[in-house]
């Protein structure tokens, strides 16, 4: 069964054709003038000049043309020709009775399933997480989810950042440390008791040498990094040690934030295929020779920018740059790994559709990787796309810094938030009626949906400023309030249990894992639609498919985290005016079942958006 606004739209689509009039235009949408009418179409506004009329009288003969239909009365003019329609008690009730019923909660499929990478997380060995691949991970969870669950076949992916420069770097530190690496018994024992921390300390270190024109450092790390990348056994084990250490804390870093991946892959991984890469692109004509470097030009004629030059001056050069294939230094680039992995990707996974959730600051990296890839043919360029997003910036408006002025670990994060969370939760006494594991559960849960709905609130290109302390209030647009109004129903319900009052256990929904989808048009269900609060529900219960699908349609979560809200304030504006289980016979089975619908589909919501939610609270 259709959304409303798709089956309102069909319905007045037929309407203008018969009157022929474009159908095209009949679209109709939620209504953001609720008091006028629920559901509007614009349209008459739009083929008022090819018809040779007045909007006005074009919505007119569209009214006067439409039959009240078992979905909706004819609709009623506004303005200068809006046309406003509103639902029928019967059809909202069977919408809502199918979304009780379904087992995608009221969602629709994508008609076309397609093979979909999402690479994001991205974060880097031997510089640890950090608050900068926060965004990236809870927004490429998310999307990950969204593709999944309308029937992609999707494969996430870290793309972790080790083969760089960064490698060479902590190799030379770790050579000036040791004072060479000709002592293998002190090398071996070094390299045993390797720990993240340290990794984490010595590049910075190392990295402020070189940005202070250490050009001593700058030249062995580069001749580390290429010695890494020819192949030399020695650097390839400093290299494995530092990899596997990071790797592993991240691995729980991730796990904490309830972030999986399918394939733990990493820029390394695309090595292999750098050579036959670069042959390939040579044989192609596509490497040129630039001062000692190869690369590939990815400008079209005419594509230029002004750039200013050290003495002042400025000049005309082409836009995009070209993308660095191979360094004088014979290194590999960031730019070649991205292409080596599209080569791979394209081999492995054959994807229809690559996502890059990555910072949109890296988005001229991105288009000379795209570019170069579709002109060596490897993949067409409208498949890549980069999903890019803002910073989440300190109260100075900068991307977020610790006190200290140094960058946030992703743990200590948490750590803050949880603390946070327990705070909070003390506050309102929750801890009373808890263990110590299920309240440190709870605060866990509480924590990484603050952190996360904040992040996942907002349209992903716009930064936002950093506060836990609003993130994790319990009242407005935030996780902890959401999970507070899911956990609300969990509890009315479990109560409507215990008392024998639910007919089918509402919680997991009829018929789930055999299709499920019946079809709730016959009117057999229990859900009736008679207080205006009830009517909100539904309307509620009845966007989340619009949502999912702009959700979908612009990588975007914020339309889910948005529905999430206009849900849970619909249940609460319900749940004040429509009493449960101090009601009787048929009002209180079809109240429950709403609640019912409403639980499933908000956590639904909550965990395509990565959020967990307690069993109580
Ligand atoms: N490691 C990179 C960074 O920290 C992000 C990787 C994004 N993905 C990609 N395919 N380049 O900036």
């Amino acid at each position: 069964m259709k959304d409303l606004a798709t089956a309102l739209s069909a319905a007045n689509a037929a309407v203008f054709t018969e009157l022929g009039l474009d159908p095209k235009h009949a679209d109709v949408r939620r209504s953001d003038r609720p008091d006028l009418g629920e559901f509007q179409c614009n349209g008459a506004l739009a083929v008022a000049k090819a018809a040779a009329k007045k909007p006005q009288e074009v919505a007119q003969n569209v009214a006067a043309a439409w039959v009240a239909t078992d979905l909706a009365s004819a609709p009623s003019i506004a303005g200068p020709g809006f046309l406003n329609f509103t639902i029928t008690p019967e059809a909202l009730a069977s919408r809502a009775q199918f979304v009780a019923d379904d087992e995608m909660a009221g969602a629709s499929p994508v008609e076309h399933k397609r093979r979909v990478v999402v690479d994001y997380g991205g974060p880097n060995v031997a510089k640890g997480m950090h608050v900068g691949h926060l965004r990236a991970s809870i927004i490429g969870e998310s999307v990950k989810r969204i593709y999944r669950f309308r029937g992609d076949e999707v494969w996430g992916d870290a793309h972790f950042g080790d083969w760089g420069f960064q490698m060479g770097l902590v190799i030379t530190a770790l050579e000036d440390e040791l004072g060479g690496f000709e002592d293998r018994a002190k090398l071996d024992a070094r390299l045993s008791t390797l720990t993240l921390e340290q990794l984490e300390a010595i590049y910075p270190a190392y990295a402020a040498k070189v940005r202070d024109g250490d050009t001593d450092v700058r030249d062995r790390a580069r001749k580390a990094t290429a010695a890494l990348q020819g192949g030399s056994a020695l650097h390839r084990e400093i290299w494995k040690a530092m990899h596997d250490v990071s790797m592993a804390a991240q691995k729980r870093d991730f796990a904490s934030l309830g972030v999986n991946f399918d394939l733990w892959l990493g820029e390394s991984d695309a090595d292999p295929l750098i050579a036959d890469m670069v042959k390939d692109l040579e044989a192609k004509g596509l490497l040129e020779e630039d001062q000692g470097a190869r690369i590939v030009r990815v400008a079209n004629p005419g594509e230029t920018k002004k750039k200013k030059l050290d003495d002042g001056s400025v000049v005309e050069v082409e836009s995009p740059d070209p993308l660095l294939v191979v360094s004088s230094e014979g290194s590999a680039m960031y730019g070649t790994t991205d292409l080596a992995t599209i080569v791979q990707r394209v081999r492995d996974q054959k994807p229809d559709m690559v996502l890059y959730v990555v910072d949109q600051r890296q988005g001229d990296h991105f288009e000379q990787v795209y570019r170069a890839a579709a002109k060596a043919g490897y993949i067409a360029r409208d498949k890549l796309e980069h999903v890019g997003f803002g910073t989440m910036n300190g109260a100075d408006g900068k991307p977020f810094k610790t006190r200290a002025g140094g960058v946030l670990k992703l743990q200590d994060l948490i750590g803050q938030a949880e603390e946070k969370a327990r705070e909070r939760l003390k506050e309102n006494e929750v801890d009373a009626n808890f263990s110590k594991e299920e309240f440190e559960d709870i605060a866990h849960k509480v924590a990484i949906a603050a952190i996360k709905f904040a992040d996942l609130s907002n349209f992903r290109g716009t930064s936002y400023v950093f506060d836990l302390d609003r993130f994790m209030s319990f009242e407005g647009k935030t996780g902890p309030y959401l999970l507070y109004q899911a956990v609300r129903i969990k509890s009315i319900l479990r109560k409507a249990e215990e008392q024998g009052l639910l007919p089918s256990p509402p919680l997991r929904g009829r018929g789930q894992g055999e299709g499920g989808r019946s079809d709730a048009q016959g009117g057999g269900g229990v859900i009736a639609i008679a207080h205006e609060a009830e009517r909100a529900l539904a309307l509620a219960l009845d966007a989340f498919d619009g949502a999912l699908r702009a959700a979908y349609d612009k990588k975007a979560p914020h339309f889910l985290a948005e529905h999430a809200y206009t849900l849970a304030q619909a249940f609460s504006g319900f749940f004040a005016n429509c009493p449960m289980l101090q009601s009787e016979g048929a009002v209180r089975a079809s109240r429950l079942a709403l609640a019912g619908a409403t639980l499933k589909q908000l956590t639904l919501t909550l965990d395509l958006l990565g959020i967990d939610v307690p069993e109580r609270m």
